[in-house]
């Protein structure tokens, strides 16, 4: 018996990454995933690699129009979902002088806003009792030089996996959230980054140095994390944060 057996599973940012990788631990427990990305050719190859239970979207989390029609398309493949994995993100680092309202935007709106508005919209899709699973960071707890764009969209979700709790408690909804510390992903890249190769080899020097287990870690680590709030073997969890960082941040 696996532990997703025929749940349905929703991966905002699925086709690379943390997404990725949580999208083959569903399906080999027996879900069946539908993942976003934001191109015909990045879902149509993951879906691809996931097999027959494996379904890609076109769908840019930073377009409001994107995500109302988010809805309609999932339920062509599924009327329900029980599981919703809210991933897809990225890491912008600006000091605050140099950041223009584009900028601003740039992070909280995929960050932050398409979050908020894609839990919105499959909400009447989410049955009763299913999962939502906040992808945050590390960063949400910390004090980065140049990260307080990154950082705020995070703690935002943080915020949001308590209140959506209560609030969906009639429907007995849990909101949970997954705090990464470093994973190795293309996320790690000097123009994902927006920085220079120099300061991407710095960052990943200090970076190590920080984390007790003294690796970066990676994209399965997280999935299995997220398995755990997606199955019932966290039942009795709501509201909560599962920092998975190699002990950076508590240790
Ligand atoms: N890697 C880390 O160290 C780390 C640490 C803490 C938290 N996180 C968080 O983990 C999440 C995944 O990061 P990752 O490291 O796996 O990065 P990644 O390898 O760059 O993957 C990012 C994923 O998000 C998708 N995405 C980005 N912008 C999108 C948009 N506007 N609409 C739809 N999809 C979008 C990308 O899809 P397409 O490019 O195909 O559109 C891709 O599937 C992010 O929220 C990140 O903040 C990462």
């Amino acid at each position: 018996m696996n532990r997703l057996d025929n749940k349905v599973a929703v991966i905002t940012g699925g086709t690379s990454g943390i997404g990725l990788a949580t999208a083959h631990e569903f399906v080999a427990q027996g879900a069946s995933v539908l993942v976003t990305g934001r191109t015909q050719e990045s879902v149509a190859k993951v879906a691809a690699e996931l097999g027959e239970r494996g379904y890609g979207i076109v769908s840019d989390t930073g377009s409001l129009s994107d995500i109302r029609a988010l809805p309609q398309a999932v339920a062509a493949h599924f009327p329900q979902i029980d599981i919703l994995f809210i991933n897809a993100g990225i890491a912008k680092f600006t000091p605050i002088a140099d950041v223009t309202e584009a900028i601003f935007d740039e992070s909280m709106t995929p960050n932050f806003k398409g979050a908020y508005f894609t839990i919105q919209a499959l909400l009447p899709l989410l049955r009763d009792g299913s999962s939502i699973i906040l992808n945050t960071s590390v960063n949400a707890h910390m004090g980065v030089a140049n990260a307080s764009l990154y950082a705020a969209s995070k703690a935002a979700l943080l915020s949001l996996s308590r209140n959506l709790s209560a609030e969906l408690l009639p429907r007995r909804i849990r909101v949970n959230a997954i705090s990464p510390g470093p994973v190795a992903t293309p996320l790690h890249s000097a123009a994902k980054l927006g920085i220079s190769a120099e300061q991407l080899r710095q960052m990943d020097e200090s970076t190590v140095k920080q984390v007790p287990l003294g690796r970066y870690g990676t994209p399965e680590e997280i999935a299995r994390a997220a398995l755990f709030f997606a199955s019932d073997d966290s039942s009795f969890v709501l509201g909560a944060e599962l920092i998975v960082d190699g002990g950076m941040i508590t240790l």
